[in-house]
């Protein structure tokens, strides 16, 4: 058992006393369509005050309507492109400006970037690294310290199954949801006995627009490997989170996956993932 400061029962108190007169709310990047819109109905149907970021007005707009057409809730939602260096000060003055307080962060905001990375322009990978990686980071370390203070509520990271193996086809999108996972579960240990959680999610693939706006649509996994709707792997991610699992991987064969992954040498997998990855894997 490592050691552990005592808690400061005052400190916690007064950090707590501090937010008294604001609600706690979940932030949700990337809320407005996909995963993220799946995962905010999830926390608003639980009973979550809910909030949704993301850089397109309309679909946030029309997101805001769709979760208050399923859910009898209309949640605040925030314009904020997440790779903004002061994207954290953006969100938590959005939010004390509604009378709330960061207490559960999710990040779920990323892109993909499918095809051979020499064929990528180093534009796009940069970009690909300042959302799925410095964003995630940064929202992070930016939550995490007043979470603490409180001994209450958390940060969910959305990584990927492909964070357990390199994605020729997919490098830099494979390697960035690799870093998302170490992070996340490096961060876990951590802060394990700090009364916040910290989870990973890692889901296989899953029914959004996802691979279409990569590019990846045509590729041997989206035709063999099945999906999950977005709305069952919020379920799972949900439950799991609030059971204080460290890496959720949601559905049975997708945890199969999990396993064969850890279990089989990168000599196997890595040229079984390059086919898989292959964009258009029908055209010579
Ligand atoms: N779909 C899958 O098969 C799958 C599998 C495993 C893991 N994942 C992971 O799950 C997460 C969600 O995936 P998804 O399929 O739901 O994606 P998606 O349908 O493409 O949705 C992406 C969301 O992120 C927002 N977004 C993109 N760039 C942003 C930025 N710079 N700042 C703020 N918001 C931004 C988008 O809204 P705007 O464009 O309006 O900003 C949109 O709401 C990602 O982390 C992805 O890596 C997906």
């Amino acid at each position: 058992m490592p050691w552990r400061a005592p808690v400061d029962e005052n400190a916690v108190q007064a950090a707590r006393t501090a937010v008294a007169h604001l609600k706690p709310a979940v932030v949700v990047t990337g809320g407005s369509r996909g995963i993220g819109l799946a995962l905010a109905k999830r926390f608003i149907e639980t009973g979550h005050t809910t909030v949704i970021v993301a850089r397109n007005s309309l679909s946030l707009t029309e997101a805001v309507a769709d979760l208050k057409a399923a859910t009898g809730v209309e949640p605040l939602s925030i314009l904020c492109d997440v790779t903004e260096p002061n994207a954290a000060d953006v969100i938590s003055s959005a939010l004390a400006d509604a009378n709330l307080y960061l207490d559960v962060l999710v990040n779920n905001a990323a892109m993909g970037l499918a095809g051979p990375f020499l064929e990528q322009t180093p534009q796009e990978i940069s970009r690909l690294v300042a959302l799925n990686v410095e964003s995630v980071t940064r929202l992070t370390r930016a939550a995490l310290p007043d979470m603490i203070a409180r001994r209450q509520g958390g940060v969910l990271n959305v990584a990927s199954v492909g964070a357990y193996v390199p994605g020729p086809n997919q490098a830099a999108y494979y390697a960035s949801k690799a870093y998302v996972l170490s992070l996340t579960e490096a961060i876990a240990s951590e802060v394990a006995g700090h009364g916040v959680r910290v989870s990973a999610l890692a889901p296989g693939p899953v029914e959004t627009g996802f691979h279409h706006d990569m590019g990846a649509e045509n590729s041997l996994y989206r035709m063999i490997v099945p999906s999950m709707t977005a709305d069952r792997v919020a379920q799972s991610a949900y439950r799991g989170f609030m059971f204080g699992q460290r890496v959720i991987a949601p559905g049975v064969s997708n945890l199969a996956f999990v396993v064969a992954l850890k279990v089989l040498p990168h000599i196997v997998t890595v040229p079984i993932m390059r086919m898989l990855l292959k964009r258009d894997f029908f055209q010579r």
